[in-house]
This record gives structure tokens, sequence and C-alpha cells, in this order.
């Protein structure tokens, strides 16, 4: 695994209004998460800000990751949309930069790249990491990236299984962040978590964050009030059973979620 050292579940906010953002994000970290996602295209980076900023907790102890807007690709974007993100959410430094989404007219491999490695060298960004890219776009993007690339951050939960990706991330030593980690709120309709979550007495969200974080990925749920955000940290002390993660590892439903026209890759 890469240098940076991940906690086994985030709390992920896009959705999140800002007033409820910074509730929910406060409520984050007092019950116990410690790596919080946002991005310049949720609108709420001061919100976020505002929230760790009421905290107490020591900043080295916090893993706050955001992304370049589709449209702040350029080079020039790079390095001045992420100097007004640090504004926004009143740090010195994010610990992760990603591309939000390899979106094909504004992202160019060696230039994006290039751009978000100076903010390396100048200390605003401590690890540079991607979201969405397929396993030929990541190839393309090792090959010209002058520092690590820490982790594709996707869909993945029971109905995205992501069997090649998860693959490919292990053996190239990154993290698999793993985005909708409950199918968007759908966890309730998935019948084999129902029955896995009877059995256990837990709740089916609990189901697929354990089973997720089983595969060795880090999911960041999304939620805003107190009992959900609980539930879902709560799934750290779950245990399945091998005959729970193979019922699961057996769903043949697939079900893309976030498919966003223009901008995705070709799956
Ligand atoms: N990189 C990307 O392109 C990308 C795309 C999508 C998402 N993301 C990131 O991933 C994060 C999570 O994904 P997501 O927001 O799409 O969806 P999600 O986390 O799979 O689901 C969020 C939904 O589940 C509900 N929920 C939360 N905890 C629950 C529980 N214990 N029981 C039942 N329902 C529960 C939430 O309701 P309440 O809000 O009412 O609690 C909300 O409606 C995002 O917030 C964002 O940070 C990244």
């Amino acid at each position: 695994m890469p240098e940076l050292k991940l906690p086994r579940i985030g709390f992920g906010t896009w959705k999140l209004k800002p007033k409820d953002c910074v509730k929910s994000v406060i409520k984050a970290i007092e019950i116990g998460y410690r790596h919080i996602d946002t991005a310049q295209m949720y609108r709420n980076e001061h919100a976020v800000g505002e929230a760790i900023s009421q905290e107490t907790i020591d900043r080295k102890e916090l893993i706050i990751a955001t992304k370049l807007a589709i449209w702040r690709l350029r080079p020039g974007s790079v390095l001045s949309s992420t100097k007004k993100s640090l504004q926004r959410l009143k740090l010195e430094y994010v610990d992760i930069l990603y591309v939000h989404w390899p979106a094909p007219i504004f992202y160019r491999p060696k230039k994006t790249l290039k751009a978000m490695s100076q903010l390396v060298d100048e200390g605003k960004v401590k690890y540079i990491a991607v979201s969405n890219f397929t396993p030929k776009l990541l190839d393309e993007a090792l090959a010209v990236c002058e520092k690590p690339i820490v982790a594709n951050q996707v869909e993945h939960h029971p109905w995205l299984q992501q069997r090649e990706m998860r693959e490919y991330l292990q053996q190239h030593d990154m993290y698999l962040i793993a985005y909708s980690p409950l199918a968007r709120g759908n966890v309730k309709k998935i019948p084999e978590l129902k029955q896995i979550a009877e059995n256990h007495k837990c709740s089916e969200a609990q189901v697929s964050l354990a089973w997720i974080m089983h595969h060795g990925a880090i999911p960041i749920p999304k939620a805003t009030g107190e009992d959900h955000i609980r539930d879902n940290f709560e799934s750290l002390n779950l245990q399945l059973d091998e005959e729970d993660i193979n019922l699961i590892d057996s769903i043949k439903t697939q079900k893309r979620l976030v498919n966003p026209p223009i901008i995705r890759p070709k799956w």
C-alpha cells in the first residue's frame, strides 16, 4: 500500500447542503470518522472547512480529500482552483486531490497531472488520486505522472462489484475508494443484504459496508443525521461469515447508479 495510511471507512458529503454539512461533519468527527470526502462540484467545501475549524482535533489526524471540478483540469485552473479550495476549507494543504472525472474535453493526462504534481511540490497537496478512471485511463495516467497516484475512487457496492478494478488496484498498490457504497440508499432493496442483516441483527447498510471493507476497499458513505452516521461507523464491528461474503459475491444484478453523460469514460 502507498505511504498514505487511510482509516478503513470515510465520510462522504455529496448532496449535503452547507448547513447540514457543517452539522453532519462535526458529528461524524465526534463519532470517529477521520477521512472526509468533498469536491469543488459539491459546493460545500466551505461547510467542511467550517466544521473542521470548530473541531479541536489535530490536523494531522484528519484526511481531507477534495476533487477538481471537470472544467478545472487545465493546468492554470488546477493551480488556481486548488488554492481557492484551500481557502474555503481553511486549510494549508489537502491530503488527497482527485481528478473528479476524466472529462475528455478538459482532461489532458500529462498537463493536468503535472500541475497536480506541482501542488505536491508546493506542499498544498499531500497525495494525488483519480476518480472514475478505467484500467486504460489508469495505465495512461501512471505512465506520465511524476508522483504516485494513490487511489481510484469509483462506484462500488453489491450491485457494482468492481472485480477487475479491485484486482488492478491491488496489483498497483493503490487504494480503491468506494463511492455510493450504500447504492445511494438502495441497500434495503437488495434481498441478500436483508437476509444477512436479519441473521446478524444489524442494518443492510452495515452489511454492505462490511462486505466492501472485507474486499479491501474503503467505503465513504454519506449520511445526514446522527443515526445513519453512527450506524455506518459501527459497520467496523460487524464480522461477516464466509457464507455471507459468498452470497453477496454471487449477486448477479449489476447496476451503475452514477453515470453522467458526456463526462463519463467508456466503461
Ligand atoms: N467521485 C465521484 O464521482 C463520486 C460520485 C458519487 C459519490 N461520491 C462520494 O461518495 C459519497 C457516498 O456516495 P453517495 O452519497 O452517492 O451515496 P451512499 O453513501 O451510497 O448513500 C447515501 C444515501 O444513503 C442514505 N443512508 C446513509 N446511511 C444510511 C443507513 N445507515 N441506513 C439507510 N440509509 C442510509 C443517506 O440518507 P441520509 O443522507 O438521509 O442519511 C443517503 O440517501 C458521496 O457523498 C461523495 O462523497 C463520489
